[in-house]
């Protein structure tokens, strides 16, 4: 099959689709982040990437800590709102209901699914960007999108954002078990 190159500005894997959340000149804030990943389980380590002049970033260097909350499939205007406005024009906080957990004044909004706490374990500044790894303190949810006291994708209408399109989608159907379904494929020796 012949392969064709497309332009290097390309993403096409799903990227989340949250709330970076922080307080900035004691002003509740939250912003549209897509470029988050997981790199570290001990200690449990985020990280997040920004250009240095965001106005969320302000709040974050202010304070130390931060929130990324993950909204359902109900909360995609808000999302998206959050994306294409800034904070320093308007206070973007008065459309979520804001509560504050353990770290006191990191705020997290009512209304979606799962909100997490952390504290800044690192900053990285790299070309015209900042890479915030935060370490995750507390992470907060109700019961009603718990199944057997696990989060339940189903119920929360978990979104990812890919591009192209540059779209929001729906998790979709489940494809198989990780961490297992390869082992079909191994030889008896074959671990790692
Ligand atoms: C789908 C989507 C994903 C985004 N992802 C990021 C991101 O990962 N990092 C970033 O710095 N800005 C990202 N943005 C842009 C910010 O959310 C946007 O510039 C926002 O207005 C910044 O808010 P603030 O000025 O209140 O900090 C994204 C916007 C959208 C619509």
């Amino acid at each position: 099959m012949t392969k064709i190159e497309l332009d290097t500005g390309v993403a096409p894997f799903p990227k989340p689709a949250v709330l970076l959340g922080a307080m900035v000149d004691g002003k509740p804030n939250f912003m549209n982040l897509a470029w988050l990943t997981r790199i570290s389980f001990k200690p449990h380590l985020w990280v997040l990437s920004v250009p240095k002049t965001r106005y969320t970033a302000e709040g974050i260097r202010q304070q130390k800590k931060f929130s990324i909350c993950i909204p359902g499939k109900d909360l995609v205007v808000e999302l998206d709102y959050c994306g294409i406005t800034s904070g320093r024009n308007e206070d973007k906080s008065k459309i979520f209901t804001i509560f504050y957990g353990e770290l006191k004044d990191v705020p997290m909004i009512k209304e979606c699914p799962v909100c997490v706490e952390l504290t800044v374990f690192d900053e990285i500044e790299m070309v015209d960007r900042l890479l915030i790894i935060g370490e995750v303190k507390h992470i907060y949810t109700e019961e009603r999108y718990l199944t057997d006291g696990k989060l339940d994708q189903d119920k929360i209408g978990i979104l990812s954002y890919t591009q192209p399109p540059s779209a929001y989608f729906l998790l979709g159907e489940k494809v198989a078990d990780a961490f297992s379904v390869g082992k079909k494929l191994r030889s008896k020796a074959g671990t790692s």
